[in-house]
């Protein structure tokens, strides 16, 4: 058996490489009080849930052996490459360039949730690759639909970040919302939007049937808000969607109940996109599928096109739903 204190014996590989549920090709370790504990065997997966629990621990590193972190490294480019195929052949050829930069994303959102702090580097990477997402998806060749389906769907904090702000940043555009500027806040508000959930201590989050984890809930968009509020190079415009993506425009949402037109409407159009990636994350366990299917899509746009006014600003609900109806196509079928 490895000596679990030889430091000699191990090596480190960046957390944010890995996809939730995926079979690992060697044991896997973590470092704890400066001792290697064997965490999952070969054969097994890190489900969502404790990926989750990773960030909410400020888990940046996992470790292997030595002798077997090549063969890892390896797969774990593979597994990215397959990724990147799978998506590629839903979007198209054309937009391989997207897809590549929203899984660039998706790892920085990792990186950067999991420290222990906001840090403003770390805030300036995520700003400049979200702005060059933007002028990339701006651009007149890109069908704006694709954007929508920029989606790889577990429940994990991180892709549930970008999923919501691809979707985000089309219903804003079918909206009639261009402008760079205010594409680039959407984007970063939707990518930060559960920052304070990504942050509940790990204590709280492993018994979610305690009321302790419903109020942290509720805290979730001001504690969010409040470590944001940090960075001074963050807008205030990305601070109003966080501290607004649980507001209702019936004034039944939190934490504030802020009402109708009260209500930020770039935090309404990222909370049109939550909801409708909500559905989805629940639908497909329940179903048994890993990719949401034509009558997942439906449901989904059904609960956005029927609320009237309840938790969305009416004047959103007809574009935001054509626009998906457009992008997740064969609907009528
Ligand atoms: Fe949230």
């Amino acid at each position: 058996m490895a000596d679990k204190f030889n430091e000699e014996l191990y090596d480190p590989v960046p957390l944010k490489k890995f996809d939730p549920e995926k079979e690992l090709v060697a044991d896997l370790y973590l470092k704890i009080d400066s001792k290697y504990l064997k965490y999952r065997h070969k054969g097994d997966a890190i489900t969502s849930e404790k990926y989750d629990l990773f960030l909410s621990k400020s888990v940046a590193e996992v470790y292997f052996l030595k002798e077997v972190v090549q063969e890892v490294l390896s797969w774990l480019d593979a597994t990215k490459e397959e990724a990147i195929s799978e998506m590629v052949e839903k979007v198209g050829e054309e937009n391989r360039e997207l897809v590549e930069a929203r899984e660039e994303i998706k790892e920085i959102i990792y990186e950067t949730f999991a420290d222990e702090e906001l840090n403003s580097r770390a805030v300036e990477v995520l700003q400049h690759q979200s702005k060059e997402f933007i002028a990339m998806a701006s651009e007149d060749k890109v069908n704006k639909a694709i954007i929508a389906k920029l989606t790889k769907f577990n429940s994990s904090v991180a892709d549930h970040s970008v999923n919501t702000a691809n979707v985000a940043i089309y219903i804003a555009m079918c909206c009639g919302f261009g402008a760079q500027y205010d594409l680039e806040n959407i984007y970063m508000g939707a990518l930060l939007h559960d920052y304070g959930k990504a942050k509940i201590p790990a204590n709280i989050l492993e018994n979610k049937t305690n009321v302790r984890y419903s109020q942290a809930i509720q805290d979730h968009p001001n504690k969010g808000v409040g470590m944001i509020k940090k960075m001074k190079n963050i807008p205030e415009e990305v601070q109003m969607i966080v501290a607004q993506h649980h507001e209702q425009y019936n004034g039944s949402g939190f934490p504030s109940g802020l009402k109708g037109d009260g209500i930020y409407k770039f935090a309404m159009i990222v909370s049109m996109a939550n909801i409708f990636n909500n559905i989805i994350e629940e639908e497909l366990p329940k179903k048994g599928i890993s990719e949401p299917n034509v009558e997942v899509y439906r449901k989904a746009i059904k609960v956005i096109e029927y609320d009237k006014g309840k938790q969305f600003n009416p004047e959103f609900i007809e574009r935001t739903c054509d626009g998906l109806k457009l992008a997740f196509g064969n609907y009528q079928k």
